[in-house]
C-alpha cells in the first residue's frame, strides 16, 4: 500500500469548513486521512504501491501478464491509469486497462482477474485499486469533504492449489446513479464555464440514501459469498469491508451476522479511500497479523453505480 505523507485531521477540517470533530467522529469513526500534493496523481500512488506488491510476490515487473487498475480519480480520461503504471514499472509484457467501479473497484477488479487465472489466460495479475479524490471533492462542502481521502492499494495474483478465491459475488444497479456521482468532465457536460461555474466537476452525494443502501446491500453480497463457499460466520476468521464509516460497517456485520471483533477497520486513519479502501485494510491486517495463512477472509464493498461486491478467500 501506499499514501501520501500529508495528513489532513479533522481539527484541519475545522478550519474549512463548518464542522466538529466530534460531528465528524461519531457519524463516520473518521480522525483523520491523507492527501496528496498537487501535482501527485493516481498512478504516482498507484506506482509506490504496485512495486511493493511485486517485491513480495517476488514477480519482476517485466512478467507481470495482466494489470488492473481500479479507480474513480484516474489521472486523465485516457489513457487508462493502468498503462501509465504499466509504462513506469516497466511491465512491458503485461495487458492493462481499469476498471470504474468506484468504491467497488478493488473487489471488483480481483474477481475480474480471478476470472482470468481460472481459465489459463493469464498465469498472475498485478490488481492495483487507487485515488487521489482530494482531486475531485468539493473542499467547501461539508457534507462530503470530511469523508475521503487519497491512497492506494495492490496485490499480486497467481493460481494456487488449495485455498485462494473460494466464492465471489457482484451486483450494480445504474437507477440509483445519481445518489452518489459527478457530473461534469464527461461527454454529458464536457469542462466549461458553465460546468465549472455550476461545481458540476466535484463529488455528489445523497449520504443519507447511501447510507441505506450500502449496509443492505454489502450484509447480502456478504452472506451470498458465505452460503456459495458452505461457511457461516463461524468460518471466517476476518471481514474486510470497504471503508466507508463505522456506523455503516457495524450495521453490515450486524445484519450479516459477523462478530464485530472480527470486523477489520481502519478508516479512522485513512477516510473512504474508494477503490483502494479494501486493498488497504488487507494490507494492514495481514501485516498486522490480524489475517494468518489459511484463515478465512470475506471482502466486501459498496460504491457509486451503485456498485457491490464480495468475494471469499482462504488467505
Ligand atoms: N459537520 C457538521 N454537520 C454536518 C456535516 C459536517 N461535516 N455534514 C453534514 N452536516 C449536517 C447536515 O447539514 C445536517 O444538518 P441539518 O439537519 O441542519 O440539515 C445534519 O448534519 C445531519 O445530516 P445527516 O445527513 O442526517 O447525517 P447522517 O447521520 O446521515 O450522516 C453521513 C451523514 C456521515 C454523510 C452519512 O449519511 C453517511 O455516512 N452516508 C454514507 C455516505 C458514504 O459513506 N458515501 C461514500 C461512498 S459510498 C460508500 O462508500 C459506502
Amino acid at each position: 500500500m501506499h499514501v501520501p505523507q500529508k495528513v489532513l485531521t479533522n481539527a484541519d477540517l475545522e478550519k474549512m469548513v463548518e464542522t466538529t470533530d466530534e460531528w465528524i467522529q461519531s457519524r463516520t469513526g473518521i480522525r483523520e486521512r491523507r492527501v496528496a500534493e498537487v501535482g501527485t496523481t493516481t498512478s504516482d500512488l498507484a506506482y509506490e504501491a504496485a512495486v511493493e506488491a511485486l517485491q513480495q510476490a517476488k514477480l519482476a515487473a517485466k512478467d507481470v501478464e495482466l494489470l488492473i487498475v481500479a479507480t474513480t480519480t484516474p489521472d486523465m480520461l485516457f489513457p487508462s491509469t493502468s498503462c501509465l503504471v504499466q509504462q513506469r514499472l516497466g511491465a512491458t509484457g503485461a495487458v492493462g486497462f481499469d476498471v470504474s467501479a468506484a468504491c467497488s473497484g478493488s473487489v471488483f477488479a480481483m474477481i475480474t482477474a480471478q476470472q482470468y487465472l481460472l481459465t489459463g489466460r493469464y498465469r498472475n495479475a498485478l490488481v492495483i485499486g487507487a485515488e487521489v479524490l482530494s482531486s475531485f471533492i468539493d473542499w467547501t462542502d461539508r457534507s462530503t469533504c470530511v469523508l475521503f481521502g487519497d491512497g492506494a492499494g495492490a496485490c499480486v495474483m497467481q493460481p494456487v492449489s488449495r485455498g485462494g478465491i473460494l466464492a465471489t459475488d457482484m451486483g450494480s444497479d445504474g437507477s440509483a446513479a445519481e445518489m452518489l456521482y459527478m457530473p461534469g468532465g464527461g461527454s454529458k457536460y464536457p469542462p466549461s464555464h458553465s460546468s465549472v461555474d455550476q461545481r458540476l466537476h466535484f463529488l455528489r452525494m445523497n449520504g443519507t440514501e447511501v447510507f441505506k443502501v450500502a449496509v443492505r446491500r454489502m450484509a447480502e453480497s456478504a452472506k451470498r459469498v458465505m452460503a456459495d463457499a458452505k461457511l457461516t460466520p463461524e468460518h471466517v476468521e476476518c471481514f474486510i469491508p470497504h471503508q466507508a464509516n463505522t456506523r455503516i460497517i457495524e450495521a453490515v456485520a450486524k445484519f450479516a451476522d459477523l462478530p464485530i471483533e472480527k470486523v477489520y477497520m481502519n478508516l479512522q486513519r485513512y477516510g473512504n479511500t474508494s477503490a483502494a479502501s479494501n486493498l488497504i485494510a488487507l494490507y494492514e491486517a495481514v501485516r498486522d497479523g490480524v489475517i494468518k495463512r489459511d484463515d478465512h477472509v470475506v471482502m466486501v464493498a459498496f460504491g457509486a453505480g451503485l456498485t457491490w461486491g464480495s468475494l471469499l478467500l482462504q488467505w
